[in-house]
């Protein structure tokens, strides 16, 4: 599924040399920041993005032709709205030691995301720290008789995304465990972006697509090419034309055009969704009734008895019941109509963490409840090592899980508007 904007449509900018970034950020958000700072001494991304620039590598076009021999189709692992994207190898900032593996992405001049989301990914990502997001280690730009050429270079995850363990046949189930672990590692990764930061950040196109996943599993959320600065204090939300994806972007979002960091808590519902049905938010080849994920899954309240039919098959018998219907009233929490009855990202955060605990207590997780399953009782897991118990580092990482969210209550939160607007297509 790829998104679309489709007002604001794309113009791309002739430039000889690597982008002065700083001049590119929305000029709204520009203008409001510097008319505001007087007040309060939050900072725009744009002005937090001069300060930590030099953080990110500025590639050569050779030396990222090299890295992928020649933009090879053999090293081409993906391909989204924005362009193809390609496994590399590239040398350490001191020449030493073993060679880096990366992932690079090459704007693709004819696609419908372009130069503007490229400088946003790079303003966004060039500021952002965080261990569930996505690192963004530099970025080229370069003009030429062939055109402009706008690449990024990321830390290379190589566990692809959310999206393809749950929907791709060709990958093992993902287990109860590392479904509930990417859950959690996103919520903390959108808390983070809305509540520990001193510029606010709307991600605005979360998916299971943009979950992508590394060498443990953990969620590491990608793809800021459309991320929007939140509202400034005394506004309640940023009004911009609608982007992100059918089928997840907020519909109060969609008719309004008002921006809040609400829409991304909706996309998180849909996402929750997804994770314990293994459905897509929108699947065309399924019957009518069930195309629509959130239509579907409001026939299985929570609390009914039939709820578990609503749980992905894949998942076999190997599931916490009262963690999956904590889940779902979560998720419900999440897909509220009013923006404002939405829980905020580091309540989810917490909701999730208790969902987990509960799941390692419950020993026979849907004991009385399999007449409604119709699935053999001790179904053996498809894979082994995913169904496994949880691995060290989760366990480690459970231990930090409070900490984190108290942190990420306690800080600043986000002050900007900005104006956008967007809309996708399902192809
Ligand atoms: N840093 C990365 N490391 C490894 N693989 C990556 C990385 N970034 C992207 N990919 C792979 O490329 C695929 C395509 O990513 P991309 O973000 O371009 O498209 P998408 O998320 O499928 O669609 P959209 O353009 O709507 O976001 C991902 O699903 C993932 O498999
Ligand atoms: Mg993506």
């Amino acid at each position: 599924m790829k998104c679309f904007s489709f007002r604001d449509k794309l113009r791309f900018r002739q430039q000889k040399s690597a982008p002065e970034l700083k001049t590119f950020g929305s000029g709204a958000a520009v203008h409001l920041i510097k008319s505001s700072c007087s007040v309060t001494s939050t900072r725009s991304i744009p002005e937090l993005y001069e300060e930590k620039a030099q953080n990110l590598r500025v590639f050569t076009l050779p030396e990222l032709k090299l890295a992928t021999n020649g933009f090879s189709r053999l090293l081409k692992i993906g391909e989204g709205g924005f362009g193809s994207i390609y496994k590399g190898t590239i040398k350490r900032l001191d020449g030493k030691g073993q060679m880096i593996t990366v992932a690079i992405k090459k704007l693709n001049p004819a696609g419908m995301q372009g130069h503007k989301q490229w400088v946003a990914e790079v303003q966004f990502l060039g500021v952002l720290d965080h261990p569930n997001l996505v690192k963004l280690i530099g970025y080229c730009a370069a003009d030429s008789e062939r055109g402009i050429q706008r690449l990024l270079v990321y830390e290379f995850m190589p566990n692809k995304s959310l999206d393809d363990h749950l929907f791709n046949k060709a990958y093992a189930t993902l287990s109860w465990t590392a479904r509930l672990q990417i859950l959690i590692g996103a919520a903390q990764g959108l808390a983070y972006l809305h509540e520990g930061l001193e510029a606010q950040v709307i991600h605005r196109d979360f998916k299971s697509s943009n979950i992508l996943l590394d060498e443990d599993f953990e969620a590491r959320l990608s793809d800021f090419g459309l991320a929007r600065e939140g509202p400034t204090a005394g506004h309640t939300h940023v009004s911009t034309a609608g982007v992100g994806t059918l089928g997840y972007a907020a519909p109060d979002y969609i008719e309004s055009g008002h921006l809040t960091s609400k829409s991304d808590v909706w996309s998180f519902g849909v996402v929750l969704y997804e994770v314990l049905t293994g459905r897509r938010s929108l699947d065309m080849n399924r019957p009518k009734p069930e195309q629509k994920l959130l239509d579907w899954v409001r026939q299985y309240h929570a609390d009914s008895r039939k709820f578990v039919m609503i749980i992905d098959p894949c998942l076999e018998n190997q599931f916490s019941v009262a963690a999956a219907r904590m889940i779902a009233k979560l998720a419900d929490g999440c897909l509220q109509k009013s923006a404002k009855e939405r829980p905020k990202m580091s309540e989810v955060v917490r909701v999730l963490m208790d969902a987990s605990q509960l799941s390692m207590g419950d020993q026979s997780p849907i004991e009385g409840e399999r007449a409604f399953m119709s699935l053999p009782d001790n179904s053996e897991p498809k894979n082994k090592e995913d169904q496994a118990g949880p691995s060290e580092s989760w366990k480690k990482r459970m231990g930090h899980l409070t900490k984190l969210t108290e942190h990420v209550e306690g800080t600043h939160k986000g002050r900007r508007m900005i104006l956008m607007m967007h809309r996708e297509k399902v192809q």
